[in-house]
């Protein structure tokens, strides 16, 4: 079986938040859509939400914060994890060289990691980490590729401070073997501080060899002389939201339909694997495009 929201979408992953705790403050943060939590998701939980997603015919689930690697419990968390999962990782990756092997073993299959420049001034002004944190990512990297936590995706958020460091960031990528991810600020503090993601596409598609689109909220991904650099663009953009196949898990445990509301989250009272299918259903029967919804795309099941 496979969910299917009323808007005709696949409900194909899970993207579980573990904590909201970080140990850095990007400026540009958006908490993944959610306030603090004291309360985390046990690993029980966890792990009874996987198994629950993959029979409804899930085959994913990444990791999220705040910073996943704040719990000491993610190898844990990640042996629980049914087999037939593809798990994935978001983190700053700061303190990834020292658990990058554990996580591997533990079942994790590859990550993202956000590391917004290679300045280390402009990456302590972006995220408000400390002096040598950017060096720890690299190392952090390193690791990753060492623990064959393959493919690696770099994540850039493009800000004012940040473009004019995207043709450094490509070759850093390029040199690595990393997947580039570019990414739109959902400016939601209204902070202004975005750089200008259309002209920095426009160059790629003006230098790239080749250009696909991915099925993935559908992406476009640039070839550049052996570099892959994906654009990911979410504000006000419909075909992005008509193509979200994901069900989003709060630090605290609650089901989320959508990153942009908070209005309609399922609570989960229950660690019984069958009602977890049927909250499930219920969060995707509550999946809407936040971009671009209207009626007259919403299909009818009956
Ligand atoms: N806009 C876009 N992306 C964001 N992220 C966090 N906040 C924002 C935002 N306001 C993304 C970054 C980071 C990941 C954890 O979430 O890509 O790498």
């Amino acid at each position: 079986m496979i969910l299917v929201d009323p808007f005709g979408r696949k409900a194909t992953g899970l993207r579980m938040a573990l904590t909201s705790r970080c140990n850095l403050n990007c400026i540009y943060c958006h908490h993944e859509g959610d306030v603090a939590h004291k309360d985390e998701i046990s690993c029980e939980m966890a792990a009874n939400l996987a198994k629950a997603a993959v029979d409804l015919g899930m085959h994913s689930v990444k990791f999220t914060g705040g910073e996943p690697l704040m719990r000491g419990d993610l190898e844990d968390i990640l042996s629980e994890m049914p087999d037939c999962l593809d798990l994935s990782l978001t983190t700053n990756g700061i303190f990834l060289a020292d658990r990058a092997g554990s996580l591997a073993e533990a079942g994790l299959n590859r990550v993202n990691i956000s590391l917004d420049s290679l300045n280390p001034k402009t990456y302590r002004s972006i995220t408000g980490g400390r002096e040598g944190d950017m060096e720890k990512v690299i190392d952090g990297i390193e690791a990753a590729k060492d623990a064959c936590l393959l493919p690696i995706k770099l994540n850039v958020v493009v800000l004012r401070e940040n473009e004019n460091e995207i043709p450094e960031l490509i070759d850093f990528s390029r040199d690595r073997g990393l997947i580039l991810q570019l990414i739109e600020l959902m400016d939601l503090n209204g902070l202004g501080i975005s750089g200008d993601i259309e002209a920095i596409e426009g160059r790629l598609q003006v230098c790239a060899d080749k250009v696909v689109t991915r099925e993935m909220h559908r992406r476009k991904k640039y070839f550049l002389d052996g570099a892959e650099v994906e654009v990911v663009r979410p504000m006000d953009n419909t075909e992005f939201c008509a193509n979200c196949t994901r069900i989003r898990v709060t630090s605290d445990g609650k089901l989320k339909p959508c990153l942009l509301r908070n209005d309609n989250l399922v609570d989960i009272e229950t660690c019984d694997c069958e009602m977890i299918k049927e909250l499930l259903k219920i969060t995707n029967e509550r999946r809407e495009p936040y971009f671009g919804k209207s009626d007259s795309c919403k299909i009818n099941h009956f």
